[in-house]
């Protein structure tokens, strides 16, 4: 029984690469009442599945059932299939107020919060969700969460107040941020021995911590047929904000992946597990699910198709390298043509946004290098991950060499389309679907509440040629337009590309019941910073909320992606 679908999966993966029947008519789905997978395509119900969606971490911390159901409603009306959140909520102490799921304590017991203020806000929000006619695709830990400065300050104050960067001093209720739902460093904090981020993956106690977490989450939900899949940890990486050890690497993370995996599908053989890694590729890193030899390019019995080799093989140094530098070629023949070529940089503005400094060396770069500690496609290769997943966040990530013949705003556009096709054609090679979990850009509007992440790399700096104070003091980020033009442009990209679902980050939503003490309060930053109206509450924002004109886009999106 527990097998049952899975080696339907793995039967269907082998066959198409060992015979030229066309997979169409062979692999017709069963009429399973879950989302699975075959012909490397997400199945509903037996039919093929693409979908746009989006993203709310926050939907259990909600006040009241009403703005959960109108939230979800709202989302489900842009015609969005999907929403991902959070289904961890960890702390060190039980609060006063407010939602948390479960306590993990020093002495290495913990306890699950299945009270009304705990796992019932999980229940309800699945349960709305299928009303709505949506999934949910549940993040079972966080990789990031950084301990608030204000701690020992404010011990009389139940509900302790954020501090997530230290040398700020931004007092966000717990939860509001993304990165304030607990998660990994609270199992290294509370149980790890010598205080190192890697533990997590590697110390028998912690996983087993983690897994007892699992077990007890997973189970009750394991016939929901509103759960689209288990996501394992959102951003996986060696590093955190507790600092990882020398010796984590690549192979650290992919077993830990194989053994959690393998815990959520004995649980619960009836879902999809899913990573919910950034994506971050490596070549040249040592595999333990390495990708089986591509045999010779074939003749497709169906029209005359043959299947590119290059699309099949696993990513290497040298294609990387080939791509960029053919990207390159191309722009600067464009720039040439158009009588655009710069010099030593790029003026946007009154202001150079290209220079030499800012140009890459000739390696790969972060996310092709394996530096972070992820390897994307071997940890898409492990028979229990169902799907390729990966995240596109510029203002956070370095996915390619910035471009000199390219203004800023169009570097941002041409690598995000970039890191889209190379998770494309993992998926190909791994004949699994390709989900981008998570993608979105900081705008002006929103920038304040970014900067508690403080670990950016901003491609838009400070307009300082624009009159209005406004203007002047916003950190970073791009207009509300240049935001929908790149959302626009990416989601092109993510259906040309051929991948099975794409995310925004993050859902906004407005006219939120208010509590004192809880994350939706009248004196959260949400109510302050413009755009959002004050006197209602508005979901929490970590710098990426969208507003009215991303919900057209989503809208858009998803007549693109299909019915
Ligand atoms: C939730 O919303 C859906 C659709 O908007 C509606 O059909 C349903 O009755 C609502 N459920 C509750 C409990 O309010
Ligand atoms: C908080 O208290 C702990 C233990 O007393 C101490 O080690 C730490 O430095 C304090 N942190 C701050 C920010 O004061
Ligand atoms: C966080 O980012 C803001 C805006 O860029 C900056 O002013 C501040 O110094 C940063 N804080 C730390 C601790 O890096
Ligand atoms: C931080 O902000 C709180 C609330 O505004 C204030 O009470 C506290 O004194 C501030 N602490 C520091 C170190 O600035
Ligand atoms: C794992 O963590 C536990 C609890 O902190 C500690 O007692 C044990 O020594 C650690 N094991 C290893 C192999 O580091
Ligand atoms: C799920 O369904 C199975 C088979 O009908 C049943 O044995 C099991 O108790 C159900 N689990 C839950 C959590 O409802
Ligand atoms: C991990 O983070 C620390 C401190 O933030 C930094 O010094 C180190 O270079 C990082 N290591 C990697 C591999 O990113
Ligand atoms: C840059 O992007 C903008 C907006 O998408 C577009 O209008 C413009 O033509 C692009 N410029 C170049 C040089 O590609
Ligand atoms: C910020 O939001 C307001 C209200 O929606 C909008 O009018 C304004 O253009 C936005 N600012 C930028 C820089 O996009
Ligand atoms: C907890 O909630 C109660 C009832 O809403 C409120 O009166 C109280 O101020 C809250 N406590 C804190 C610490 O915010």
């Amino acid at each position: 029984m527990y097998f049952h679908i899975w080696l339907l999966v793995v039967c269907c993966v082998t066959s198409v690469y060992a015979s030229t029947t066309p997979t169409r008519t062979v692999h017709k789905r069963s009429n399973s009442p879950f989302i699975t997978v075959a012909d490397g395509q997400f199945q509903a119900n037996g039919s093929p599945i693409k979908f746009i969606g989006t993203n709310a971490y926050w939907l259990p911390v909600l006040n009241t059932d009403a703005d959960i159901n109108n939230t979800l409603a709202s989302i489900a009306a842009t015609g969005s299939k999907v929403v991902r959140l959070w289904a961890f909520n960890d702390v060190d102490t039980i609060p006063v107020n407010g939602t948390w799921f479960q306590l993990i304590n020093k002495d290495g017991s913990t306890q699950f919060n299945t009270g009304p203020n705990g796992v019932q806000q999980l229940d309800k929000v699945i349960q709305l969700a299928e009303q709505n006619n949506l999934f949910v695709l549940l993040s079972l830990t966080n990789n990031w969460n950084p301990r608030p400065l204000l701690d020992n300050i404010t011990q009389s104050i139940e509900l302790t107040p954020r501090d997530v960067t230290s040398g700020t001093n931004n007092s966000l209720p717990r939860n509001y941020l993304s990165n304030d739902y607990g998660g990994m460093d609270v199992y290294v904090r509370q149980l790890g021995e010598n205080l190192a981020h890697d533990q997590f993956y590697t110390n028998q106690t912690l996983i087993n911590a983690f897994q007892n977490y699992i077990t007890q989450l997973v189970s009750r939900y394991v016939n929901s047929t509103a759960v689209f899949a288990w996501e394992i940890a959102n951003d996986p990486r060696c590093n955190s904000s507790i600092p990882g050890s020398s010796s984590c690497s690549t192979t650290t993370i992919t077993q830990w992946h194989s053994t959690i995996a393998q815990h959520i599908r004995s649980v619960d053989p009836n879902h999809l597990v899913s990573a919910g890694t950034a994506g971050f590729l490596c070549a040249d890193c040592p595999k333990l699910f390495p990708v089986a030899p591509v045999p010779p390019p074939q003749t497709s019995p169906v029209a005359g198709v043959t299947r590119r080799r290059r699309d099949v093989g696993p990513i290497s140094k040298a294609r990387i390298l080939l791509e960029q530098t053919k990207l390159r070629k191309r722009n600067r023949e464009a720039a040439k043509q158009a009588g655009t070529l710069p010099q030593t940089g790029i003026k946007i503005r009154g202001r150079w946004v290209s220079t030499p400094e800012r140009r890459q060396d000739t390696g790969v770069g972060p996310a092709f290098d394996g530096s972070s500690g992820v390897d994307s496609e071997d940890i898409g290769n492990i028979p229990d991950v169902g799907f390729v997943s990966f995240q596109l966040f510029p203002d956070q990530n370095t996915y390619g060499p910035v471009d000199p013949n390219l203004p800023a705003l169009n570097n941002t556009i041409q690598v995000g389309i970039n890191w889209i096709q190379s998770q494309a054609q993992v998926g190909t090679t791994l004949n699994k679907p390709v989900l981008l979990t998570g993608f979105g850009v900081v705008t002006q509007n929103n920038s304040q509440a970014f900067v508690p992440f403080n670990s950016s790399v901003a491609p838009f700096g400070p307009d300082t040629t624009a009159s209005t104070s406004f203007a002047a003091v916003q950190p970073f980020g791009v207009t509300d337009d240049q935001r929908n033009d790149i959302y626009s442009q990416l989601i092109t990209a993510g259906v040309d590309s051929g991948i099975n679902g794409m995310l925004q980050y993050q859902w906004q939503q407005t006219g939120l019941t208010e509590s004192p003490g809880t994350t939706i309060s009248s004196d959260t930053p949400g109510d302050t910073v413009s755009p959002t109206p004050s006197g209602t509450g508005v979901s929490p924002d970590d710098g990426y909320s969208g507003n009215d004109g991303v919900q057209q886009i989503i809208s858009n999106g998803a007549a693109a992606f299909g019915p």
